[in-house]
């Protein structure tokens, strides 16, 4: 399996007075790649950031920039982000009608693509699509707000989305990466990866720690879920 692991800090409970400092800080500190939640309002009960804040940050960082979509519809905004500089683009089956067609769309505007499962949705979706698709991304809490608690079932979900992949990927030696967001901290992410994570997200655990004004503020943190996932 993929032994390189990845941090996704998750920018939803960052600063967002100074977004753009807090990237790079994050960034600077050792994070590997910049989550962006987008909200609707609709398909979940909470509304955050749009193309335009993707455009806005696109330009302080040099770091993937991987958008995780909880709209619906979906397919009328990826362009959007695909040209606002969005690297990785993701979205949730039921928000989508046609998701062999949106998942194609996501790639054709230059993007990786991916699915995200919430935590009752079935894998089954992964089986006809796998050629489309860069990463697979489990929901460990239900999408709509950072701060909930890592919902454990996903630790035996995880392992069956491991299986399927590492199966597709020695089959075909195309990589696909496989991301858990929710409630993801440095107590439980050496067991996460275990169960076979390679792309972490953290928004509160990360953006939570550290003191406002020290530009050093997220080494404690990123090192600590570096160092627990070196146990793993
Ligand atoms: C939830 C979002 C997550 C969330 C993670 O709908 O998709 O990315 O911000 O936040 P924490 O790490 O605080 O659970
Ligand atoms: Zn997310």
């Amino acid at each position: 399996m993929d032994k390189t692991f990845r941090i996704a800090p998750s920018i939803l409970s960052a600063n967002f007075a100074k977004l753009g400092q807090e990237i790079q800080d994050v960034i600077a500190s050792g994070a590997d790649i910049v989550h962006f939640d987008v909200m609707d309002n609709h398909y979940v009960p909470n509304l955050t950031i749009g193309p335009l804040i993707c455009e806005a940050i696109r330009p302080v960082t040099d770091a993937i920039i991987d958008v995780h979509l909880m709209v619906k519809p979906v397919d009328r905004i990826i362009p959007d982000f695909a040209k606002a500089g969005a690297n990785i683009i993701t979205f949730h089956p039921e928000a989508s009608d046609h998701i062999d067609r949106t998942l194609s769309l996501v790639r054709d505007s230059g993007c990786k693509s991916g699915l995200v499962f919430n935590p009752a949705t079935s894998l089954d979706y992964l089986d006809h699509v796998m050629d489309k698709i860069d990463m697979v991304l489990l929901m460990s809490v239900n999408p709509g707000f950072g701060g909930q608690k890592f919902i454990p079932e996903t630790l035996n979900k995880l392992t069956m989305a491991r299986k399927k992949i590492d199966a597709y990927m020695e089959k075909t030696g195309r990589t696909i990466w496989l991301e858990v967001d929710g409630g993801v901290n440095a107590n439980n992410i050496a067991e996460i990866a275990k169960a076979g994570a390679d792309t972490f997200v953290a928004g509160s655990a990360i953006f939570g720690s550290g003191n406002d004004n020290d530009p050093n503020r997220y080494d404690t943190i990123v090192k600590s879920l570096r160092e627990s996932l070196s146990k793993a």
